[in-house]
């Protein structure tokens, strides 16, 4: 009789691990965005956040939790009591919560982060873990910084977390330096030497500081975990975590060496997923990134070509289609009506009342006016600047540039602000510069100009601009974005966003 297949759960923690990426910032409405597409593309848990860490955080794992019904919802807390208690209010709506509890293990942060000994911390395990557990059923428990740590303590603190009810130990590579065979060995000797480890599941949690965050990901999973951590086009801390579209595009193409897995992801919606993640956070996937790259079934090469159109198979692994790729990514033009347009918005992963699918609908024909053909990125550019933070402090009206061969390019610039429009003008190196400088008058902040990036979202002459900007404002990192088909209003709007997330 064949063997029966064993699921493996994916826990997705775009809007946690995937958020602390410098400058990935979210609003609680963009992440709720992302979850909706998140639940449709049949991710297991979605960890929305880390409620303690800021008000914004706490309502998106609450909205996140109020909303969606199939994946359990996640929040993050430290082994403290008020972590544990705002997670367990933020997660209060949430028909499958699940609480994830934190602590290092690690001599290394024992030492220079805690100083506390390794008695304090089993003894805190036990503590939080059962609190913990007094507020939720589901209870995951990662000791940070486990591939680091002393593996005789680790399998103590586990055997703790178990004991007090943790139903998930999650094993983080924290700074990705583990090797494969180093995570098989791990996850075997949890295993062998953890006595009460029938009781829970296995997990990992990988990060991509030496680009094996996947490899690693699969190597537990072939060792005996059960559950992967990832993130959508793998963007997390630092070098990012295991990416979601590599590691389960791994298991499903690599059907020998995974026969024994089953799956609950519809891959056909990782490349929604993924454009969706990449617009509402600013980050430009890489072309030649797996799976989700603009490359990743582009072939270039003639004899490549011409073998594939023999036989698919000789160069390409993976069928485009099987990630949702299609090729034909029109979808509305100038005479498209009102539902068609809610329609594909709520394909593409949005759901609005009746009052902004009203307003976007304006702002759609009035973009159909400038340009001839609408495809999904377009909608998406639209539909993002509707998941902006409501109260924008600073909203453009005009502006207004010249410049020559022979003459320096000046900008002038109009802003509404607490009711009253404010104008200034400025001389600059060039139309952006020029624009930056005026609004830097109106709002008197000392903004430093980290990064300044402009993109054609779609291709053609009539293509709109997305403007990103990366800029330092009172100590903080923040990106802000734009679009338009105008690049200067595209840059000005980028500009703004930022101002408009800091104030
Ligand atoms: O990388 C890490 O250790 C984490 C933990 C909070 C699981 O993100
Ligand atoms: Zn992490």
């Amino acid at each position: 009789m064949p063997k029966k297949k064993e699921k493996i759960f994916i826990f997705d923690t775009t809007l946690r691990d995937g958020e602390q990426a410098p400058g990935a910032s979210l609003t609680s409405i963009q992440k709720l965005e992302i979850a909706y597409q998140l639940e449709r593309l049949g991710v297991d848990v979605i960890e929305a956040g880390f409620p303690v860490a800021s008000p914004d955080d706490f309502k998106a794992v609450s909205s996140v939790s109020a909303q969606i019904k199939k994946s359990s919802v996640c929040g993050l807390a430290r082994c403290t009591k008020k972590d544990i208690e705002a997670a367990a209010k933020a997660l209060k709506k949430a028909k499958k919560p699940r609480i994830h509890i934190f602590l290092a293990t690690s001599g290394i942060h024992l030492k220079y982060k805690f100083k506390k000994a390794e008695e304090e911390i089993l003894a805190l395990t036990k503590k939080y873990t059962r609190l913990a557990r007094k507020h939720c059923d589901d209870i995951e428990f990662s000791p940070e910084d486990a591939t680091r740590s002393s593996k005789d303590f680790l399998y103590r603190v586990i055997e703790a977390a178990i004991s007090c009810g943790a139903k998930t130990i999650n094993i983080p590579d924290t700074v990705g330096y583990s090797y494969p065979q180093e995570i098989t060995s791990l996850i075997s000797d949890i295993k062998n030497n953890v006595s009460n480890i029938n009781k829970a599941i296995i997990s990992i949690h990988c990060h991509d500081d030496l680009g094996m965050a996947t490899a690693n990901s699969l190597a537990a999973l072939s060792a005996g975990a059960k559950q992967a951590h990832c993130t959508i086009n793998g963007i997390g801390e630092r070098a990012g975590n295991a990416s979601l579209e590599e590691v389960v595009m791994a298991i499903k193409t690599r059907k020998d060496v995974f026969s024994g897995f089953k799956l609950g992801i519809n891959s056909k919606e990782i490349s929604r997923s993924s454009r969706l993640v990449s617009n509402l956070t600013g980050f430009t996937i890489a072309p030649n990134k797996s799976i989700v790259g603009r490359n990743a079934f582009a072939h270039e090469a003639g004899i490549h070509q011409d073998a594939v159109l023999k036989k698919r198979s000789t160069y390409e692994i993976m069928d485009p289609k099987d990630v949702g790729l299609d090729k034909s990514q029109l979808v509305l033009g100038k005479h498209s009506g009102r539902h068609a347009l809610a329609k594909r918005l709520k394909k593409l992963g949005f759901r609005f009342d009746k009052k902004k699918n009203d307003l976007l609908f304006k702002k759609f024909k009035n973009l159909a006016d400038k340009k001839k053909e609408i495809f999904d990125d377009d909608l998406i550019a639209l539909a993002e600047e509707e998941t902006k933070p409501r109260k924008q402090a600073y909203k453009l009206v005009s502006v207004g540039f010249s410049t020559g061969t022979d003459i320096s390019p000046q900008a002038s610039i109009k802003i509404k602000h607490k009711r009253k429009v404010l104008q200034a003008k400025a001389y600059g190196d060039g139309p952006v510069d020029s624009c930056y400088k005026a609004i830097d008058k109106i709002t008197g902040l000392k903004i430093k100009l980290l990064n300044y990036k402009l993109d054609a979202i779609t291709r053609g002459k009539d293509a709109q601009g997305r403007a990103k900007v990366e800029v330092e404002i009172k100590g903080k990192l923040i990106v802000g974005r734009g679009a338009s088909t105008d690049i200067l209003e595209a840059s000005v709007k980028a500009y703004l966003d930022a101002v408009n997330r800091i104030v």
